[in-house]
């Protein structure tokens, strides 16, 4: 089994045909300039959970905007003065801003998971570019290799990564920078690098016209590892896991057709996903806990089999359940 490798650069149906996958909630990896890319559209929670599930990501970790340019940046964010500025100076090319957004509709809460602010750039590759352009809206796009191997620089190591739920991996040869972006946040007068990467350091500083810090506000550590964030949402609500029955006063996070005893006394239900479908409960996950919350002072939440998608499910349940500093 392999995945279709297009030649991007030598067949002119080659943008189309991944944009109409694209369009359909298929996952297509796309070159830029840092590294490959596993694309999906931004806006379709499901099309977003079958990047986790491809890459056996075992946690959901917020996921990078990829936009045609800043005019479509700025539908999903909002840009202070400074990132502006920056965005101007370097994009297209190997920087991320996190920004606030614009509103909870521009993407799916999979992709911020469950953040208030978004990862958003323009990438350089006038593969990637072309195919924004074309597609017409934001993508999702992690490094395109398996969760735990080296970040994908050619279509062969997308290639040796995935043998199934990649539909198509636009070949343009090496990626020319080889790492991520780099990746900022201004917050006030300061600018906070949380990963370093394809943009040195210095020629932002140079631009902004001051050092970058590089702890996060609020926070004695860097948040320099990705996943490491400690803002990631959580339920005001306390969290009960693995539930057998539904005590008064709870509300239910359902997954699956047989729900437990006290369901049908339950403050409020979503089903993650009736089917029992881990795709679709991964899509419905951060506004299924958004809606619940509030309705109740407890959640209680049927048992999730762990396998696939499920691991990242239980995984962000467990952190959401976890006691709360302060
Ligand atoms: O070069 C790149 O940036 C590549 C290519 C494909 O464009 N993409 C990439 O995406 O590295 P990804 O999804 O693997 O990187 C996302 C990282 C997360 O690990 C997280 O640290 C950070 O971006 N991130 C995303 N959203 C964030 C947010 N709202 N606040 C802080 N950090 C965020
Ligand atoms: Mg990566």
């Amino acid at each position: 089994m392999s995945i279709a490798i297009l030649h991007a650069k030598d067949d002119p149906s080659a943008i189309g045909r991944a944009a109409a996958a694209l369009r359909r909630g298929e996952l297509v990896a796309m070159p830029t300039e840092t590294v490959y890319g596993l694309a999906a559209d931004a806006r379709n929670g499901e099309a977003v959970a079958r990047i986790y599930a491809a890459k056996g990501r075992p946690r959901f970790n917020p996921l990078i905007a990829h936009v045609a340019d800043r005019t479509a940046a700025e539908r999903l964010v909002r840009f202070d003065p400074l990132s502006r500025r920056l965005a101007e100076e370097f994009w297209p090319g190997p920087l991320t801003l996190v920004l606030p957004l614009a509103n909870r509709a521009v993407v799916s809460e999979l992709v911020t998971a469950g953040l208030d602010t978004l990862a958003v750039r323009v990438p350089a590759h006038p593969v990637a570019r072309a195919l924004l352009a074309e597609f017409g809206g934001p993508l999702a796009a992690p490094s395109a290799n398996r969760s735990g191997h080296v970040s994908a620089t050619t279509a062969e190591h997308v290639d040796a990564d995935f043998a199934e739920g990649v539909a198509f991996v636009l070949d343009a040869g090496p990626s020319a920078v080889g790492v991520e972006s780099t990746i900022v946040k201004v917050e006030g007068e300061d600018i906070f690098l949380l990963r370093s990467g394809g943009l040195p350091r210095a020629a932002i500083e140079q631009v902004a016209g001051r050092a970058l810090r590089t702890s996060a506000p609020g926070e004695g550590e860097a948040p320099t590892s990705p996943g490491q964030l400690l803002s990631h949402y959580a339920p005001n609500a306390a969290l009960r896991l693995d539930v057998r029955d539904v005590r008064p006063g709870e509300a239910l996070l359902a997954f699956g057709s047989d729900l437990p005893p006290g369901a049908d006394q339950a403050a409020a239900t979503v089903n993650l996903s009736p089917a029992g479908d881990l795709v679709e409960a991964a899509a419905r996950l951060f506004s299924a806990l958004r809606e619940l919350d509030g309705t109740a002072p407890t959640i209680a939440v049927m048992p999730i089999p762990g396998e696939g998608l499920g691991e990242a499910i239980v995984d962000r349940l467990k952190r959401a359940a976890a006691p709360r500093p302060g």
